[in-house]
């Protein structure tokens, strides 16, 4: 199987600083950059949007962005995402009501569509949108804020969308780090975000090495 990658969340880095610490996360070994952006609607907590991630792109040319849009209307920030230099467009699924629309309009901007589902929802819900998604997230805690307990529960998503779509892109998101990373791994997924447990280390390299070296087996 292939080497899963690791995304970093800069939700609980020091946000006056992102540029910086983004740098600091990729100079770490970062393979990509998971940018959690919230509307204070659809989950109960207020991030930042495409101001911030363009600002963010013209310090950082070329690392590969991912926003995870934990918003109520997706469709609303498709191009002036693409416009911010976003690579991959994750939404939820739950609030959309024609998710293959909104895919098209993610696909059209030029970017990679992801499809995100909460701990709530069943992972069948995404069976009717699989030819159009280029990656699935299977959030492992409720989103809304970092540092919550991994839901090893939601293993059994990962499990069967890998049994089902040998070839897709799986991603987790939530309480992920070195003692949680490797059931992650064992059912399925190739895309780790972890937020608290790199961003808060004192050896952000080492903890990326040491959840690395889990993957790697
Ligand atoms: C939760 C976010 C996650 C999360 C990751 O709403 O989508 O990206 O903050 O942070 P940790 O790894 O601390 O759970
Ligand atoms: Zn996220």
């Amino acid at each position: 199987s292939v080497q899963a990658k690791i995304g970093p969340s800069i939700l609980n880095a020091d946000l006056s600083n992102l540029a910086e610490e983004s740098q600091k996360l990729l100079d770490n070994g970062a393979d990509y950059l998971h940018l959690d952006v919230m509307d204070g609607t659809f989950v109960p907590n207020l991030t930042f949007g495409h101001p911030m991630v363009k600002s963010l792109r013209n310090k950082i040319k070329t690392a590969f962005f991912e926003t995870h849009m934990m918003v109520q209307n997706p469709e609303q920030w498709i191009s002036p995402m693409a416009d911010a230099g976003v690579n991959l467009y994750t939404f939820h699924i739950e609030p959309v009501e024609d998710v293959c629309k909104v895919s098209r309009l993610v696909q059209e901007s030029g970017m990679k569509v992801g499809l995100a589902i909460k701990p709530g929802t069943e992972v069948k819900a995404l069976e009717k949108y699989m030819s159009i998604a280029d990656v699935v997230l299977v959030m492992t805690v409720e989103p809304g804020f970092g540092g919550q307990s991994f839901m090893a529960d939601m293993m059994s998503k990962v499990e069967w969308l890998r049994e089902s779509y040998p070839n897709l892109d799986i991603e987790v998101d939530g309480g992920v780090g070195p003692k949680t990373i490797e059931c992650c791994a064992k059912a399925g997924a190739n895309m780790i975000v972890s937020g608290t447990a790199v961003v808060g280390a004192s050896d952000q390299r080492q903890v990326m090495k040491d959840m690395r070296d889990v993957v790697k087996s």
